[in-house]
């Protein structure tokens, strides 16, 4: 499969009243054409501020991108475009929809309106031609009655038609790449699937490539080829999601996942929170970032940042375990095996 995107040591300072503090450290990752990556962790390790990256939404007054950070589309990087070329790619060849589409709306403009406008303003064309495109798109969106929907204002749609209108926003310029950012997270269970398989169905469609950030791996589950799991600023395991699922490297991530409950097949058992808090953004990371939460933490993974190991092809994960040297007599999950049967 080609590259659409390539992201290579992409780091995102702040500044705040403590100083400057590094949000994204040294991540990189490709993302293909036509795949569903799946970008995952708790909430405030990075997820946004990378997707902002990839749209030129990072606040210039306090936050920067390294000079060594490259972002390629297509093999050209992003970070260099002209401002001309900024307005072609955002929309036209990214789009992006987040959680809140409420405030991504605007609440005074008919919903067929505001999406005919967004077509509008990337491409020479009637309003009447856009309309019509707009209630196609919302039609594709999976909106009955869109004639009369698209005549109608954000407040008149429930939350979950609402996230379908950003959706047909967002995909009415045919996008490349969607970049979907919590995009189910406020909206209940029935609905976050419904939307979710949405997604699926138009990624094939149209095959487009998405970027689906999430802080729950449960909502991901059916949809991303392969996901990558961020943690304090830096990817601590990538690969297919299959590889991640049945063959987790990285204690991380198997605390993720046993925190899911469809995911680890234990209907009615005590589900494992993650104990203890992940880093701030702000300190002097010494070492492995995960030591201070992790059961296997070894003395190497307090003084040295761990290597990145690669197992089956593509899966990466940066953990001290799977040095030849370390004795992982105690540790079940990095062994392989289904996650079910490995308590
Ligand atoms: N505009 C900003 N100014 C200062 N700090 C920011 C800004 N945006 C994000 N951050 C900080 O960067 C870190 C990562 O944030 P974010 O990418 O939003 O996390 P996530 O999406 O994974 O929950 C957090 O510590 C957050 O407070
Ligand atoms: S490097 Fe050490 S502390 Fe970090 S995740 Fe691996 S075992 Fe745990
Ligand atoms: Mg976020």
């Amino acid at each position: 499969m080609n590259k659409l995107v390539e992201i290579k040591n992409l780091e995102i300072s702040f500044q705040d009243f403590h100083g400057a503090f590094k949000a994204v450290r040294d991540v990189s990752f490709d993302i293909y054409e036509g795949e569903a990556l799946a970008l995952v962790g708790e909430s405030g390790c990075g997820k946004s501020v990378t997707a902002k990256s990839l749209l030129g939404l990072i606040p210039e007054k306090d936050g920067s991108i390294a000079e060594k950070s490259e972002i390629l589309y297509q093999g050209e990087n992003i970070l260099t475009y002209s401002k001309k070329r900024w307005k072609e790619y955002c929309g036209q060849e990214c789009g992006m929809i987040f959680q809140d589409a409420m405030a991504a709306l605007n609440p005074t403009v008919k919903i067929g309106d505001q999406i005919a406008e967004n077509l509008r303003v990337h491409q020479k064309i009637s309003r009447k031609a856009a309309k019509e495109q707009a209630i196609a798109a919302l039609r594709m969106a999976g909106i009955p009655q869109p004639e009369i929907r698209a005549e109608q204002y954000p407040h008149e749609f429930s939350g979950g038609m609402r996230q379908r209108s950003m959706i047909a926003m967002a995909m009415i310029c045919q996008p490349r790449l969607l970049i979907a950012d919590e995009p189910t997270t406020a909206l209940d269970v029935t609905i976050q699937a419904q939307i979710m398989e949405l997604m699926k169905s138009l990624k094939e469609k149209n095959r487009m490539s998405l970027l689906l950030i999430t802080h729950d791996l449960g909502v991901v589950a059916g949809i991303a080829d392969r996901m990558a799991v961020m943690y304090a600023g830096q990817i601590v395991e990538i690969g297919n999601s299959r590889d991640i699922y049945y063959r987790t490297r990285h204690p991380y991530t198997y605390s993720l996942l046993k925190a899911v409950p469809s995911l680890n097949g234990s209907h009615g058992r005590r589900l494992e929170a993650i104990d203890g808090m992940p880093p701030e953004a702000g300190d002097i990371l010494k070492g492995c970032p995960f030591a201070a939460r992790c059961r296997y933490c070894m003395q190497i993974c307090i003084e040295e940042c761990p290597p990145k190991y690669e197992f089956e092809d593509g899966h990466f994960a940066t953990c001290w375990l799977h040095d030849p040297d370390a004795d992982i007599s105690d540790c079940k999950f990095q062994t392989g095996g289904n996650l079910c049967n490995q308590e």
